[in-house]
């Protein structure tokens, strides 16, 4: 039998918590072909020139046929992901109507505006809390948050949330290798879902709100008007790509906290110290390890190989940010580093459209965390992890605690 190769070894979940020794060996080669013809591209620099290369395409429809069938881990079936799997000119379109009820330059403070919202919600959360001693992060406070975030941006009525947010879960969970059930389960859900913004959509049209949906209804930007499929689609895109990814740097970012309890002191008595401490988490402990199928649309010279047309091409951001080339001292964790570079909200065209957001998200939660809970403690390091090589975080973060103190 042959030996896995590094990037087989990076996928299996033997290694989930601890990839970091394997990016490294895998860094002695910026590119590297596995035996079904996927190039792994693992150099902060190939990674970073790669996202801004137009030759290489975010379009599945790019790819050879004999690989048509190979699976992006989790990346789902591949319906209903929006503008995240076009390319330009196309993605600039669609991907303008949308940003235009979300931020700069149409609506600068449509996200700070929210963080009193987001405020609210974290402390609600961490008030339930207070009845107990012990808690998981993932499913009391990290999970809820980033659902109910979007949902009071779109404009779902505080009233549909719960209903919502079960829609969500056999979305978010079909992600990686569903079965078939949990394809049927997303089907159902999403058809629901559709149903209910169609309906949605029709009420904000008559009556507009500050919300996005009611933008996104009833205000003709420079490229028109985002309807119908393309509506849905990008409505179904925020909710998914916003999901775990933002959950996972709650809970990766709680983890690290836990585990350098000097900084997680400093964060109780210098807040405003955590806007470089998620800067430096997003880098350290990143949500998206990889960004696993892009294709190249011809042959690619990078870093002494030729990357080939229509092949898979998995470009692993985690490991570039750990490229001590290009980083100094890139496996410290330090929320005091000058001049922080990442690659985990991507770079190029499909830079991350909710990275203020994500950002906000986690810089609250953490705060509110620190503040509120007294002498907290892991209960397993490490904790368990999800399956996905791709979106990788616990997938629970058990603590305990003496107290939740009060607001
Ligand atoms: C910590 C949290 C987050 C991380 C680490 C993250 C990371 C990323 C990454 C790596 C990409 C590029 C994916 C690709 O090209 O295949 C991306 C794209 C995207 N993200 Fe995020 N994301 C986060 C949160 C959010 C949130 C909260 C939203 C929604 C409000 C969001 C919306 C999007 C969208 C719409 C795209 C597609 C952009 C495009 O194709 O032009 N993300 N994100």
């Amino acid at each position: 039998m042959t030996e896995p190769s590094l990037y087989d070894q990076v996928l299996d979940y033997e290694n989930r918590a601890n990839p970091w020794p394997l990016y490294e060996k895998l860094r002695s080669q910026p590119v590297w072909q596995e035996a079904d013809g996927t190039f792994v591209v693992s150099t902060y620099r190939e990674a970073l020139a790669l996202q801004h290369d137009p030759r290489v395409s975010s379009d599945p429809a790019n790819l050879l046929p004999e690989f048509a069938a190979i699976r992006p881990p989790g990346e789902g079936d591949g319906t209903a992901t929006g503008f995240i799997r076009t390319d330009p000119p196309r993605h600039d379109v669609l991907r303008r109507m949308a940003m235009r009820q979300f931020g700069p330059p149409h609506r600068p403070d449509f996200v700070d505006s929210f963080t009193p919202t987001l405020q609210t919600i974290v402390a609600k959360l961490i008030d339930k809390l207070a009845d107990r001693q012990q808690a998981d992060i993932v499913d009391d406070v990290a999970y809820p948050l980033p659902v109910a975030a979007i949902c009071r941006m779109l404009g779902v009525p505080p009233e549909d949330e719960p209903t919502f947010s079960a829609w969500v879960e056999p979305i978010v969970n079909s992600l990686g290798n569903p079965t078939p059930e949990q394809l049927q389960e997303r089907t159902h859900a999403i058809q629901a879902m559709a149903n209910y913004m169609f309906e949605l959509a029709q009420r904000r049209r008559a009556e507009p709100g500050d919300d996005m949906i009611s933008g996104y209804v009833t205000d003709d930007g420079p490229d028109g008007r985002l309807e119908g499929a393309d509506l849905f689609g990008t409505l179904v895109l925020l909710l998914i790509a916003g999901h775990e990814t933002t959950v996972n740097l709650i809970t990766n970012g709680w983890l690290t906290l836990q585990r350098h309890p000097e900084v997680l002191q400093r964060l109780r008595t210098e807040p405003a110290f955590v806007i470089r401490l998620v800067e430096e988490l997003l880098r350290y402990e990143p949500p998206v390890h990889i960004l696993p199928f892009r294709t190249p649309t011809n042959d690619i010279e990078i870093g002494g190989t030729t990357i080939r047309k229509g092949h898979p091409v998995a470009i692993m951001l985690a490991s570039g940010n750990r490229d001590p080339h290009c980083i100094p001292h890139a496996d410290r964790f330090d929320p005091d580093r000058v001049g922080n570079v990442h690659l985990s909200f991507a770079s190029g065209v499909h830079y991350c459209f909710g990275a203020p957001l994500a950002r906000l998200e986690a810089q609250v939660a953490l705060v509110e965390l620190a503040k509120r809970l007294e002498n907290p403690h892991l209960v397993a390091d490490p904790p368990p992890y999800r399956p996905s090589p791709v979106l990788r975080g616990p997938i629970h973060l058990p603590i305990t605690y003496d107290r939740v103190s009060p607001r």
